[in-house]
């Protein structure tokens, strides 16, 4: 078995990264007795578009039929990601939204399984559990206030539609510098945010450990 995370920030070590990995522990936490691997991919490693409205992945009779045809650094990821036991993914809000990244790359990943048929049907060759976790300055409280959860519900209903509904969880208010003492932040007063953080970081990680476990259940 095999469960993957989806880096969506260009950070390797920081507040998404660091939450992706508590949650592949958590998979192996709950498999303990079975084999299972668990890696985590990079997306900003990669050199890669969007969906480029070829279509090739919806021609009938086209032998990428329910794939994606364009060729480039993420191909083979994509075809990896087929035969996963399990996704999860994980960005920081650029804009109120996912990272473009990301949002790439599910375009790329998504798409070619979605039939237009009446029904939306999903060709995806296994219906895998997922998971999605989001990162962002905003308190949760202004995160629901600036609608950022419908957002969210978009991106969610794909992945339902396609693989299985996503687990999903928050983490709010996080520490965006190394230092902040550096940058022009008046609108996030350092205290504040390293309080948070020392009290509801470690918080967050357990929950990503938590929804790593229940992922494979
Ligand atoms: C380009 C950019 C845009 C951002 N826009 C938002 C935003 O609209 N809302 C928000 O809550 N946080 C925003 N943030 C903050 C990040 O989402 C937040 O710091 C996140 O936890 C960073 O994740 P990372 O540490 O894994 O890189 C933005 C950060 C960057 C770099």
């Amino acid at each position: 078995m095999k469960v993957y995370a989806i880096n969506g920030s260009p950070r390797k070590n920081k507040n998404t990264a660091t939450l992706l990995q508590k949650a592949l522990d958590g998979v192996k936490e709950s498999a303990k007795d079975k084999k299972i691997e668990t890696e985590i991919i990079n997306l900003y490693d990669f050199i890669y578009t969007g969906c480029k409205s070829c279509f090739a992945c919806k021609r009938i009779g086209s032998k990428s039929y329910g794939k994606c045809a364009v060729k480039d650094d993420i191909r083979e990821i994509l075809e990896k990601l087929s035969q996963a036991d399990g996704l999860i993914f994980g960005s920081p809000i650029y804009l109120s939204n996912i990272s473009g990244q990301l949002q790439s790359f599910l375009e790329r990943l998504l798409y070619p399984y979605l039939v237009y048929d009446n029904n939306h049907s999903s060709l995806a060759p296994k219906k895998m559990p997922t998971a999605f976790i989001y990162t962002m300055n905003e308190t949760e409280e202004l995160m629901k206030k600036r609608g950022y959860l419908s957002t969210f519900n978009k991106i969610e209903f794909y992945l339902e539609k396609i693989f299985i509904k996503p687990l999903v969880m928050y983490s709010n208010n996080t520490y965006q510098f190394d230092d902040y003492s550096k940058y022009e932040a008046e609108c996030f007063p350092e205290e504040e945010k390293a309080a948070h953080r020392k009290l509801q970081f470690p918080l967050d990680c357990q929950r990503a450990f938590e929804l790593g476990v229940n992922l494979i259940k």
